[in-house]
C-alpha cells in the first residue's frame, strides 16, 4: 500500500467512528423522542379519547407520584431490564414495528371520529389485550414484580398473586381500568359528539369508576 492510500484508509476509518457515534447518539435521542406521551398523544385527535381515558385509569397518576406512560405498557421498553445491547436492538424493532404497521398506527388510521371509536372500542381493546396476554403481560410484570408483592393490610392480595408469578394470567381481566378508564370519556362523546379534550381530564375532582 502506498504511503497516500494509508491516510487515506486512516482518515475513512476516523470518518466512520465519528458517523457511528453521531448516528447512535441521533437513534437514541429519536427512539427518547418518539417514546414520550407527547409523541404518542399529540399529532391528532384520534388519539384525545384514549388519552383521556388514560389519565383516568389507575396509572397516569398515583398515591407514589410515578406515572406509566403510553410506551411503559404498549412497547417492549426500558422497565423490562436489564437493557442489554440486544435487548436494545431488539427494543428498536419493537418500536419501528409499533410506530408502523402494527400498531397503534393500523390501529388508529381510520378512527376519526369520536362515534367510530366508540364503535371499534371492543375490537380495538381486544387488540391490545391479546398482544399482553400473548407476552403474559410481560410489561405490567416488568414494574409489577409479583414475587415482591406485599402489602401489610391486606396480605390476602399477595397471596393471591403469587399463584401467578410463573403461569398464564390476564391481569386486566380483573384489573379493568389499569390502562384507560373510559366511563366519564365516553359520556362526553355521548353527551356533545366531540372528543374529550385530555386537557381536562382532571378537573373533576375524582374519576368516575
Ligand atoms: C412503568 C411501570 C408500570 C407499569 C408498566 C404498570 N404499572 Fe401498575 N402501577 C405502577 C405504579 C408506580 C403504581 C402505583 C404505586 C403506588 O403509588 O402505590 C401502580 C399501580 C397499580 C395498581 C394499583 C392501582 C390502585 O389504584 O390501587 C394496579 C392494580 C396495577 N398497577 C396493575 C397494573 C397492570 C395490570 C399493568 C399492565 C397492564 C400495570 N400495572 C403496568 C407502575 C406500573
Ligand atoms: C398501565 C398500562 C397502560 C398505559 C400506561 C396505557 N395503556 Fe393503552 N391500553 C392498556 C390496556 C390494558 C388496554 C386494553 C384494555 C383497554 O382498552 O383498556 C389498552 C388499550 C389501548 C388502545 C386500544 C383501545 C382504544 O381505546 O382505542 C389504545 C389505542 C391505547 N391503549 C393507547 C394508549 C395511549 C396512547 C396511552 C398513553 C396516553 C396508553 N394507551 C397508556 C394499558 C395501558
Ligand atoms: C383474579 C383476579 C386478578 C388477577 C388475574 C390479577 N389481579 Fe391484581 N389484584 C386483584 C385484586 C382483587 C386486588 C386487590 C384490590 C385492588 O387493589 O384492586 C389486586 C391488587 C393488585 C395490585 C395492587 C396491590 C396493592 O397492594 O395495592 C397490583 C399492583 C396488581 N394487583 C397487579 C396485578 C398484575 C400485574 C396482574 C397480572 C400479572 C394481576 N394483578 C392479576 C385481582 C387480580
Amino acid at each position: 500500500m502506498s504511503q497516500a492510500s494509508k491516510w487515506g484508509t486512516f482518515w475513512l476509518l476516523v470518518i466512520g467512528v465519528v458517523v457511528g457515534i453521531l448516528l447512535t447518539a441521533a437513534t437514541v435521542g429519536v427512539v427518547q423522542w418518539a417514546g414520550t406521551d407527547k409523541f404518542c398523544t399529540g399529532w391528532c385527535h384520534s388519539m384525545d379519547g384514549v388519552t383521556y381515558a388514560w389519565k383516568q385509569g389507575q396509572h397516569a397518576r398515583t398515591p407514589s407520584g410515578y406515572t406509566a406512560g403510553c410506551s411503559d405498557c404498549h412497547l417492549l421498553n426500558e422497565t423490562n431490564r436489564p437493557l442489554t445491547p440486544v435487548a436494545y436492538v431488539e427494543l428498536l424493532f419493537a418500536k419501528a414495528k409499533a410506530g408502523s404497521i402494527s400498531g397503534f398506527g393500523e390501529l388508529r388510521g381510520t378512527l376519526n371520529t369520536p362515534q367510530m371509536w366508540l364503535e371499534k372500542r371492543a375490537e380495538l381493546s381486544k387488540r391490545v389485550v391479546d398482544t399482553m396476554t400473548g407476552n403474559n403481560f410481560r410489561n405490567c410484570r416488568g414494574c409489577h414484580n409479583l414475587a415482591e408483592m406485599y402489602d401489610a393490610k391486606k396480605p390476602m392480595v399477595a397471596a393471591m398473586h403469587k399463584g401467578f408469578i410463573d403461569k398464564p394470567t390476564n391481569c386486566v381481566m380483573c384489573h379493568k381500568i389499569a390502562g384507560h378508564n373510559y366511563k366519564q370519556a365516553d359520556e362526553i362523546i355521548k353527551e356533545t359528539g366531540k372528543w374529550p379534550d385530555p386537557a381536562k381530564a382532571w378537573e373533576t375532582a375524582e374519576a368516575k369508576k
